[in-house]
């Protein structure tokens, strides 16, 4: 199967489950709505694919960790409408639409991501197809990654060192910590279903750590070169918050020079770990160089 039909498939098991996880508790009219809104304009789910192609690609079958996967995109989910807020980036336009505190308003677009977050523990908890460990250490490692020490941690040092000029390293671990986390969690989270040796799990780590580094740069070129149409949100939004960011640091070309040693340093990783012949090459490149 080529990429994008491999994209398709799993986006489309994907919004399935996550649809019914939402609907399937019956919350109320517009907080409903809300949390609907944001988890239907759609994304990427770049995620949750990598997280069952690792699973996967370690021999779990098919559809195994959907729930995890699911649970994860609502943390991400949940992580942008509130990363949009005008206390925050204050942006209006998210996966191609108004963002959600324009739609509705903040106190509903906070409530939502409030929801979002709480929800992801549950369905991981309410999955009864993973053994009793499997669920706990799930919903201990996501906790883990989305919270004040994972992503919560990287957005609140994102926000203290706007407007101050930072080092490379301060901005790597700023990176590590705001987009590092889920993504890595995704990895782990998938070899760890996948029943991945040690060793393996390890390689997996380094592969995870490059990959993240290479999103987030991406990003922040996106925020720069990108077409705010094909990108689903607004181009120049880091200059106008004075985010730091690596092409800020390094320039445009110091930038992708950066990304393409990440990406050497992923793909020798996924070597490593004896799995570099699944569809997880192909993902690591297509994340490094994707438009949107
Ligand atoms: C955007 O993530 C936020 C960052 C962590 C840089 P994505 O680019 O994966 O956004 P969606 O889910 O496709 O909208
Ligand atoms: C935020 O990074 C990542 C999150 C944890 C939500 P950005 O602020 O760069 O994400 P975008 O560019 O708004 O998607
Ligand atoms: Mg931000
Ligand atoms: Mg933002
Ligand atoms: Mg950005």
């Amino acid at each position: 199967m080529d990429l994008s039909n491999y994209l398709k498939t799993k986006r489309d098991q994907i919004n399935q489950q996550l649809e019914m996880c939402v609907r399937d508790y019956s919350i109320p009219g517009r907080l409903q709505d809300s949390i609907l809104y944001s988890i239907e304009a759609g994304g990427k789910r770049l995620r949750p694919i990598l997280l069952l192609a690792t699973a996967e690609a370690f021999g779990a079958s098919e559809g195994k960790g959907m729930s995890v996967a699911a649970a994860l995109e609502m943390v991400h989910t949940y992580s942008l409408i509130h990363d949009d807020l005008p206390a925050m980036d204050d942006d209006d336009l998210r996966r191609g639409l108004p963002t959600n505190h324009k739609r509705f308003d903040e106190a509903t677009a906070i409530l939502a991501g409030d929801a979002l977050l709480t929800l992801s523990s549950q369905v991981i908890a309410e999955d009864t197809t993973l053994t009793d460990a499997q669920r706990v250490t799930m919903i201990r490692e996501l906790t883990k990654a989305g919270g004040a020490r994972g992503m919560v941690e990287g957005q609140m040092q994102d926000m203290l060192s706007e407007g101050k000029a930072v080092s490379l390293d301060v901005l790597e671990n700023i990176h590590k910590n705001k987009t590092g986390q889920l993504l890595k969690f995704a990895i782990l989270a998938g070899a760890h279903l996948g029943e991945a040796s040690d060793s393996a799990v390890q390689q997996m780590t380094d592969m995870a750590e490059a990959l993240g580094l290479i999103f987030q740069i991406q990003d922040d070129i996106l925020d720069v070169t990108g077409d705010a149409d094909v990108i689903g949100k607004p181009t120049g939004s880091d200059e106008g918050n004075h985010k730091s960011t690596y092409p800020q640091l390094l320039g445009l070309e110091g930038a992708i020079e950066q990304k393409e040693k990440y990406v050497h340093v992923a793909l020798s990783a996924l070597k490593s770990a004896g799995v570099e012949g699944t569809v997880l090459s192909q993902l690591i490149r297509y994340l490094s160089t994707r438009d949107h």
